[in-house]
Formats: C-alpha cells, structure tokens, sequence
C-alpha cells in the first residue's frame, strides 16, 4: 500500500489510474480504524479497481471546546489495518496541507437548512466543517465511488445533497452501522467511555429499537421520543436529543410516511455518541 502526504504526489498516481481507465473509490476517514471502517473499505474494493482512503482529523468540523486535541490519532496502527485490508493508497495530509492558509477565511461549502438541525443544533458549524472537507477530498481524488457509514446518518444525507446540489459526478454509498456484540455502534468514540459508562452504552440503541417497536404499534412519535429521552436520561446519559425523520429527506415525517429513521445523540461521560434506526411504520422494526 502506498502512503501519500501530499496533494501533487496524490494527483500524479491518480492521473496513472486513470489513464489505465481504473475505477476509483475513496473511503474518507479520521482515522483510528475499527472494524466499522475496514468494512467501508472492503464495499469500496467491490465497487472499484483501486481504493483511496485518507485519514484527516479535520479541525474545521470541531467547535470550541470539543474534542479535537484528544481525538485519537493511530496513524501507523490504521496504515496496517489497511494494508492487511487491500486498500491501494493511504493519503494523510496534514492540517497545513489541508489549509495552507489557515483555517479563518477558508472557502466553506454549507448544505443550508438541515445541517443546522439535530447534530447540527447542538454543534453548529460541524456540518459545514463536513461538507467542506469531503468537498475538498472529492476535488483532490476525483472519484468515481465515495464510501460512508451510515451510523453519520445525517452526514451521508448531507454529503449526498451538496453533491447533488455541486453537480460532483460521484457515486456516494452508504454502508450499515457495523455494531459490537451488545448493539453498541463501533465509533472513535467510544473509546473515550470507562468500563461502566461501556457496560451501559448499549443502552442507546436497545431505546432506539424500543422506540421503533411503540411507533410501529401506533404510538406518535413525539410522544416515543419523550419516553425515549426519559429512559436515555434513567440510564445516566444526558441525551441532546432523540428524533423520528423521514428516511428520504430528513424531515419530520406526516401521519401517511412509512419509511421512518430514528437519530439520537446523547452524551455518556466524556464521549458523545450517536446512532440511528430504520424503520417502516406498519412493519416489525429491523437494524
Ligand atoms: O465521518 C467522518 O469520519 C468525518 O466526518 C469525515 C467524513 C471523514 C470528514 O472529516
């Protein structure tokens, strides 16, 4: 596998597979792999000849206060773990090479009205951070596939209308939320949680199924989401919110929406976790 730090360097072997007509994907990544993200790359190797995956903390999605200096940086672990998994190229820039000229007065991409709802509320400015860098990394590999988890809910919804909207002739996929034995979404994050706070993080999804069940048996969904941030708060977390959406756009769904999601963020100690649920109103709840 091929490391790459820089943008010339990364153009240059990119302009050769393309010019042997390869199809190329890009897994985009923070980094400190886990499973869940070797997963992405494995759907991108089926979709593509070669796969591009970068590791990039990105500043410009933290806000003050947030955990940028603490998010864990295992570069030399995440280059094995995808070399052992067939990924061709490795680009890891770093924040000058990402912001020559600095973070303040860089040109941002913002998907209006969503990004500002949900995870968006509560961490403003993140979304726009989002859609900034992955508009960046689109432009440097011009891909033909992109590959996101799906446990970014809102992210992959988000990333998918700024390429619509931006006209980027890019395929951009959504893989499941790969998940510990216990229902726990595999995250960075997580790792911030001690031995307790672990023992009740899957609490979080087990409220999600709950909900899914009472609002597939008739309940209306802004009552399941009380419930649903009591018996989050119940289990010590401190929850920012819990949302029933329509699936197709986000929205808030109508009494004839079937195809229904649940998002929730909620905090547990140091870490900030997040997960989702699909769901069709009318059917058994599955995910
Ligand atoms: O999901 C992530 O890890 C990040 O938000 C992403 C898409 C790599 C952009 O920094």
């Amino acid at each position: 596998m091929l490391t790459l730090y820089d943008i010339p360097a990364l153009r240059t072997r990119l302009a050769d597979w393309r010019a042997a007509r390869l199809r190329i994907a890009l897994v985009p990544t923070m980094g400190n792999l886990h499973a869940g993200h070797i997963a992405l790359v494995e759907a991108a190797l089926v979709r593509a000849d070669r796969v591009v995956t970068t590791v990039f903390v990105n500043p410009l999605q933290f806000g003050a206060g947030e955990d940028l200096d603490a998010y864990p940086r295992t570069l030399a672990q995440d280059a094995e773990r995808l070399a052992a998994a067939g990924n061709h190229l490795l680009f890891a820039p770093s924040d000058a090479t990402m912001y020559p000229r600095g973070r303040d007065g860089h040109t941002v991409v913002d998907v209006p009205g969503l990004s500002a709802e949900l995870c968006g509320a509560s961490r403003p400015g993140h979304f726009r951070g989002v859609t900034t860098v992955v508009a960046k990394l689109f432009n440097m590999v011009q891909p033909d596939v992109a590959v996101f988890g799906q446990k970014d809910y809102q992210q992959l919804m988000l990333i998918r209308r700024m390429a619509a909207d931006l006209d980027m002739p890019i395929e951009i996929d959504g893989m499941p939320t790969v998940r510990e034995a216990d229902g726990l979404a595999m995250s960075s994050r997580n790792g911030y949680l001690t031995a307790a706070e672990r023992a009740r993080a899957p609490e979080l999804y087990r409220t999600l199924q709950r909900l899914a069940a009472a609002v597939t048996a008739g309940v209306e969904p802004a009552a399941a989401e009380r419930d649903a941030m009591r018996a989050l708060a119940d289990a010590s977390f401190t929850p920012d919110y819990v949302s029933v959406r329509r699936q197709a756009d986000l929205a808030l769904p109508g009494h004839a929406d079937r195809a229904l999601v649940v998002l929730a963020a909620a905090r547990l100690g140091r870490a900030r976790l997040i997960d989702n649920l699909e769901f069709e109103r009318g059917a058994t709840a599955t995910g």
